[in-house]
């Protein structure tokens, strides 16, 4: 699975704190990501984690001393060559140095060297992070454009709790994805995106929903932002967890959902509707807890119908024009071209991204997925049984196609 962090060259500097041990995660999942990772220890960092550990898990040469023959040309090779200098864990000394341009080692050389993107994790113990020298110095990185991630609150080496910790290696791994996907090809674009179940409420403690997890929805947005686009997720309650970059919405009704994505659209780029929205809703929400003595051997419970929130994003769209594109999903059993052509027509779409739910191993709940895309012109894509991931990164670029 390509992401944005694929092929990349990474340039991942450790410095002397106890968090380096947490570096060695974050070198290898970046190295299972696909990423080359050229690591720079300090003198400091190699008294915690050995060079060694490093160059197990990137499978390639590890840096630490500038007055060897090869750190001293490498400097500026690594930093000229890097798409993205990573700096986890970044100590005081060292942050503080490269507020100031200092270069005595070949970490703080090869960031001066650097014309790519920065990245700190700041890891410090006891009140060093707050102290005003520290603050000065991580306000002036971040004027010339440095991102800092964390630190974290939390229990810290010395025993304090405090603000301190180094971000975990899986999260940082999340910003590092964002940052490389920036560039991509929907940057400056904003993408609505819904997923998951709608929650009907019956009563205060009973809803009507289905089955869907959010995962096709959710896999969408992720793929969205790999592409470089601003992403709004207006979702039911999901199975899976929002990627980070997303701003997250949370609805339970259609009534909400419909809400949320006519206000979220009027200055959007492209909606693509994956919510499993509930058809009909209870007609009468009771106030209090339905109880089985209020009925009889049987209960009717009335329903109505709920808005379609594609027919309303079609009539506002009229007026509007805006988003440019939209994008609907089908679930067919049966003659399941015909029925999504018809579909994308009726419901104003330009795509319509229709699945097979007659096949066990495709569609609701299960992590993959087979979609035939239809544009207004007829088929554009057969995207093969894959997973969610790959089906959703395929279905951003023939969008990205269609926007650009
Ligand atoms: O008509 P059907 O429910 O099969 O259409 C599915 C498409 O319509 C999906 O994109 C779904 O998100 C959307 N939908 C909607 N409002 C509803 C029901 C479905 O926008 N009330």
């Amino acid at each position: 699975m390509t992401t944005p962090i694929t092929h990349q060259q990474i340039v991942l500097g450790v410095t002397g704190s106890i968090a380096c041990y947490k570096a060695a995660d974050l070198a290898s999942k970046l190295t299972q990501a696909g990423a080359a990772v050229d690591v720079i220890l300090t003198d400091a960092a190699a008294r915690f984690v050995t060079p060694f550990t490093f160059q197990a898990v990137t499978g390639r040469p590890v840096y630490t001393d500038l007055w060897d023959e090869r750190g001293h040309i490498r400097h500026v090779q690594l930093g000229e060559q890097a798409n993205l200098l990573v700096i986890a864990p970044a100590t005081a000394h060292t942050i503080a140095k490269l507020a100031h341009g200092l270069a005595d080692n070949l970490l703080t050389v090869t960031a001066l060297a650097a014309r790519c993107p920065v990245l700190l994790a700041p890891a410090m113990d006891g009140g060093m992070y707050e102290h005003p020298a520290t603050q000065a110095n991580i306000r002036l990185l971040q004027e010339r454009g440095v991102t800092m991630i964390g630190p974290v609150s939390g229990r810290m080496a010395s025993g304090l709790t405090g603000l301190g910790r180094m971000v975990e290696p899986a999260e940082l791994l999340a910003h590092i994805r964002l940052k490389l996907g920036e560039n991509g090809v929907l940057r400056g674009r904003k993408l609505i995106i819904t997923a998951g179940p709608t929650q009907e409420p019956l009563d205060p403690v009973r809803y009507l929903s289905n089955y869907s997890s959010g995962k096709q929805g959710v896999a969408l947005a992720q793929a969205a932002l790999d592409a470089g686009a601003a992403v709004t997720l207006i979702a039911g309650p999901l199975q899976v967890a929002v990627p980070l970059g997303v701003t997250h919405i949370p609805v339970l009704t259609a009534e909400q959902m419909k809400n949320a994505v006519l206000a979220a659209i009027q200055d959007a780029d492209a909606l693509l509707m994956a919510a499993a929205v509930a058809d009909f809703r209870p007609a009468h929400q009771a106030e209090q807890k339905i109880k089985k003595t209020d009925q009889g051997p049987e209960m009717v419970i009335e329903l109505t119908r709920n808005p379609d929130i594609l027919a309303a994003v079609k009539a506002q769209r009229e007026e509007t024009r805006r988003p440019h594109l939209v994008l609907g999903f089908a679930a067919e059993t049966q003659d399941v071209l015909a029925y999504g052509q018809e579909k994308l027509i009726r419901k104003g779409l330009d795509f319509i991204a229709i699945n097979d739910v007659s096949r066990p191993d495709a569609g609701f709940a299960v992590d993959q997925n087979q979609i035939t895309l239809l544009g207004r012109e007829g088929v554009i894509a057969e995207i093969p049984l894959q997973d969610k991931s790959a089906v959703a990164a395929q279905i951003i670029h023939y969008l990205a196609q269609a926007l650009v």
